[in-house]
């Protein structure tokens, strides 16, 4: 007879016993798991948490604002820390995949550990790993810090215990105690977003304008979407940026810009997904908006590709 209302009750309990006056470290990705864990870390210890989210400048369109005020609507005592910069510095001709997440997830291991060595007497790292991350050898959906499995030697380093306190729910289960403990649907109900976040959704090498580009066509996917009530019936979606220009046409001028392709898919596991079958009423929309609306975009795709034997993001 698990309810989340009794979870809550017991796992409040427990943690309060266990961390007493203990100080907690934990890092925010604004995705579920982390989110759920860091309210019921501070339905324990209150301000004795202290959680820090890095904006690697690789999120979505006004991704970094809008989860920080969230998180402080929930009373979360947190520091948002702004490293765009170094990112875009440290990614710079940089066009290798699996480089380029190596160079974003030590890029965050840094800054969290900047952070963390400000504050004094730490015991405990709280992580928002869940009960497919233990069975799994890989984190599908989860952050850099996670899907590394370790921050790092963070814990080592800094001599802290880890704190788990989702690690026996499955993600229906998280959402639900989410819920419970009232946080917002739209925390709750959101896509999985990779840990690199737009770094690998920008194929070959980042700039800032690029970025900008990808923010700007993804927000509009996605708004879209929303308003259509298609965001809720998509198990993921996003909008990738191609590194090939090529000729189209505006008023008199002939034009030579960028494509985006836009990707849905709906799927249980990430380990296998169909890619969705959107209204072409709905494409054709979003199209125009986005070639209408994004500066350097001057044509749209749509991805009809499964995983396997294609994968889910593009890098
Ligand atoms: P693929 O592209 O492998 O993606 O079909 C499966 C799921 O995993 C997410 N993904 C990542 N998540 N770090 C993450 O935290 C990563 O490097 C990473 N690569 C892919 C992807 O968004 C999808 O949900």
């Amino acid at each position: 007879n698990w309810s989340p209302k009794s979870f809550i009750e017991q796992t409040v309990k427990e943690l309060k016993n266990q961390l007493g006056n203990d100080k907690v470290i934990l890092a925010l990705s604004g995705g579920v798991d982390s989110s759920v864990s860091a309210v019921l870390l501070s339905r324990a210890i209150g301000n004795n948490l202290t959680c820090i989210f890095v904006d690697h400048g690789l999120l979505r369109k006004n991704e970094a604002k809008k989860v920080l005020e969230d998180y402080e609507h929930l009373g979360l005592n947190v520091i948002g820390v702004d490293a765009s910069e170094k990112f875009y510095r440290e990614l710079q001709g940089v066009t290798d995949p699996e480089q380029k997440r190596k160079i974003i997830g030590k890029g965050f291991i840094d800054v969290f550990d900047e952070e963390a060595k400000k504050l004094k007497d730490i015991k405990w790292l709280g992580q928002g790993t869940i009960y497919p991350d233990i069975i799994e050898s890989v984190n599908i959906t989860g952050m850099v810090i996670k899907s590394h499995h370790n921050v790092g030697g963070l814990p080592e380093k800094m001599n802290l215990k880890l704190v788990e306190p989702l690690k026996t729910l499955f993600k229906d289960e998280v959402r639900r105690v989410g819920l419970e403990l009232g946080m917002m649907p739209h925390l709750i109900h959101r896509h999985p977003f990779p840990g690199p976040g737009l770094g690998i959704r920008i194929l070959g090498d980042i700039t800032p304008e690029k970025v900008r580009i990808l923010q700007d066509a993804d927000d509009i996917y996605m708004s879209m979407m929303r308003e259509e009530g298609l965001y809720d019936k998509v198990w993921q979606a996003g909008a990738i940026l191609l590194p090939i220009k090529s000729v189209g046409v505006m008023g008199d001028e002939r034009t030579y810009e960028y494509t985006i392709a836009l990707r849905a898919v709906n799927s249980v596991d990430a380990m296998s997904a169909d890619w969705t079958r959107l209204p072409y009423e709905f494409l054709a929309k979003v199209s125009n908006e986005i070639i209408n609306k994004v500066r350097g975009v001057n044509r749209c795709v749509y991805d009809i590709s499964s995983k396997p034997p294609s994968t889910i993001e593009w890098e």
